[in-house]
């Protein structure tokens, strides 16, 4: 595997499943495959669960790494061809990601959406960069459109957890105060489409998913109405992706606190478990209440990035 950003970089679903449940059991049987092996985990964007399980699943796996912070000691980079570089920007990405590539094997990149040009995110401008031009293997730790690291962690948990065949997993919208970008609705999207599970996605109108992402999922805009019989509920904030508005891409269009999932919302569904990606804003995306209670799977769902970032490591460590 030398990208990896879609689920259908990964292959069969199933496969992958299964080597998740093995890794599960038996965390360091590739400690091998890393030896003097080394991974570059580029962060130009905070995080403590992608910084942390990514570490984490490459020690199990042998590798030695090297974590960057690109806005803390390192160069300011230019990120557009053809600029004047007159300014604060000392570098450029161009000659910055092969450097890179030369220290070593495997290249991670966390590179949020900008949410002012719809084309540049979308075609997930900074990321093919390094694709293109880093001489490495890529895979994505949350890049401007997907967040494929998150999304299998989410379906390793719904595998562990579903008490039906075929559950019913519900996507919703919640509020936020911040333009978020649509990185984990598509992924999640994304991936259940490709799962064995019956997908319902519900937002306010004007927040429709990239067609890319969210495909034929059915789309209910009466969020009580999607949340009926739910197995699993996924909240999830995310800004306008301009699909139905273009002019309104990366906007805050809602703020409505009616869409938060509280005691109420997870009473009409199957006795649902509560998903989100983490970090969550309490009292916007969810109440306390449900974020604390038995059937919330926050924490394990955290914690199996840790398994989803081992098995996309193994993969790309025996393509080399
Ligand atoms: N869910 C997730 O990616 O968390 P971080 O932003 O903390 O890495």
């Amino acid at each position: 595997m030398k990208t990896f950003l879609y689920a259908n970089d990964l292959g069969d679903l199933n496969r992958a499943l299964a080597e998740a449940a093995e890794i599960k059991r038996e965390r360091y049987k590739y400690e091998h495959l890393g030896r003097h092996r080394t991974v570059l985990l580029i962060f130009f964007n905070n995080s403590l669960r992608t910084r942390l399980s990514t570490q984490k699943a490459a020690r199990n796996l042998g590798l030695d790494v090297v974590v960057l912070d690109v806005n803390q000691g390192a160069w300011k980079l230019e990120t557009e061809r053809g600029v004047i570089m007159d300014g604060d920007k000392s570098e450029h990405l161009l000659e910055a990601v092969p450097v890179m590539g030369a220290y070593c094997d495997l290249i991670g990149v966390r590179t949020f959406a900008g949410l002012s040009d719809r084309r540049a995110d979308y075609e997930e401008r900074i990321l093919r960069q390094f694709i293109e031009h880093s001489g490495r293997p890529v895979f994505s730790m949350e890049s401007a459109t997907a967040h494929p690291l998150q999304a299998f962690a989410d379906l390793i948990t719904i595998e562990e957890h579903k008490r039906t065949a075929r559950p019913k997993v519900v996507l919703t919208w919640a509020p936020h105060p911040r333009a978020l970008p649509q990185a984990v609705p598509d992924s999640f999207a994304e991936w259940m489409r490709a799962a064995d599970v019956e997908l319902v996605v519900t937002h306010p109108h004007g927040y429709e998913l990239d067609p890319l992402f969210v495909g034929d999922a059915r789309v209910e805009y009466d969020q009580m109405k999607a949340l009926e019989g739910a197995d699993f509920v996924y909240a999830k904030n995310w800004s306008c992706p301009g699909v139905t508005c273009p002019d309104d891409y990366g906007k805050i269009l809602s703020t409505d606190r009616s869409w938060t999932i509280d005691a109420a919302h997870m009473a009409v569904t199957n006795d649902a478990a509560f998903m989100h990606c983490l970090p969550v804003r309490r009292g916007m995306i969810v109440t306390d209440d449900v974020i604390e209670s038995p059937r919330s799977l926050v924490i394990p769902e955290a914690a199996n990035r840790e398994i989803s970032a081992t098995v996309v490591l193994k993969r790309m460590l025996e393509s080399l």
